[in-house]
């Protein structure tokens, strides 16, 4: 897979892309990500990449000259242009698995005020944002979904398994994980999951994965998981298993 960055700070992913998990994949040849600065294609001795808005209000816009020249100069016919904006389709993780299918990714970080509306209207093919507030600019978003991106991408986690139960795989957030020792300042692991009881810990961990997502994700509960919940509650409650494990 190919990433392809265009940005006016170029410097702030050497940080990033330098350690962990994205550096081990692209050692690995796992991925290859390209960081491009947006100044290389203006052709004014000033460099210039904005302009003021017409019709007048604050700030600067993005032309769309550097930013048209730039994916011209990067596109193959694979390539999947999404633009970064707060204006866009949310981040979630069925969106990341759809761009991690993609062979060549090219992000483009917008900043300033804002970006020559052409460019989301003729030059990506996606506006993502990753949240719903306002960043500086582009930069960290496209971090974030390099990130997710690189961690699916087979043989970038030591274990193949590591993504499949966790966080938003299933809808739902990830139950609770524990490690040695039993009991820490005076707080104890759940007694399930120390008690070998396969069967009963698995119903353990699904109806707290519900639980946690019912109580702080409310919006991702559907009708069947609420049911599912009450169900496994009326089950444990039934086995003995108290609802602190
Ligand atoms: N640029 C500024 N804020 C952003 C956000 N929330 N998501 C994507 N790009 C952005």
């Amino acid at each position: 897979m190919q990433i392809d960055i265009i940005t006016l700070f170029p410097e702030m992913f050497d940080g990033p892309f330098g350690a962990s998990i994205v550096r081990r994949a692209i050692d690995a040849g796992l991925i290859k990500i390209d960081i491009h600065n947006l100044r290389d294609w203006t052709h004014d001795g000033r460099r210039t990449v904005d302009d003021a808005p017409f019709g007048g209000g604050p700030g600067m816009i993005l032309k769309p000259q550097p930013l048209f020249e730039a994916v011209d100069a990067l596109r193959s016919d694979a390539a999947v242009t999404v633009l970064l904006t707060p204006n866009g389709e949310l981040l979630k993780q069925p969106l990341v698995r759809e761009l991690a299918a993609a062979e060549h990714l090219i992000l483009i970080c917008g900043h300033y005020e804002g970006v020559d509306e052409r460019v989301a209207d003729h030059l990506a093919n996606k506006c993502i944002s990753i949240g719903d507030y306002v960043l500086s600019g582009g930069e960290l978003p496209a971090m974030v979904i390099a990130d997710a991106i690189v961690r699916l991408l087979p043989g970038a986690l030591g274990c193949a398994d590591s993504t499949r139960e966790e966080a938003h795989e299933g809808g739902l957030l990830e139950y609770p994980q524990y490690t040695r020792p039993a009991v820490y300042r005076g707080n104890p692991v759940p007694e399930i999951v120390r008690s070998g009881n396969h069967q009963q810990l698995e119903r353990w961990k699904r109806r707290q994965a519900l639980r946690r997502t019912a109580d702080r994700r409310p919006d991702l509960m559907t009708a069947e998981a609420e049911l599912e919940l009450a169900w496994l509650e009326l089950e444990l409650a039934r086995m003995g298993v108290e609802a602190s494990g």
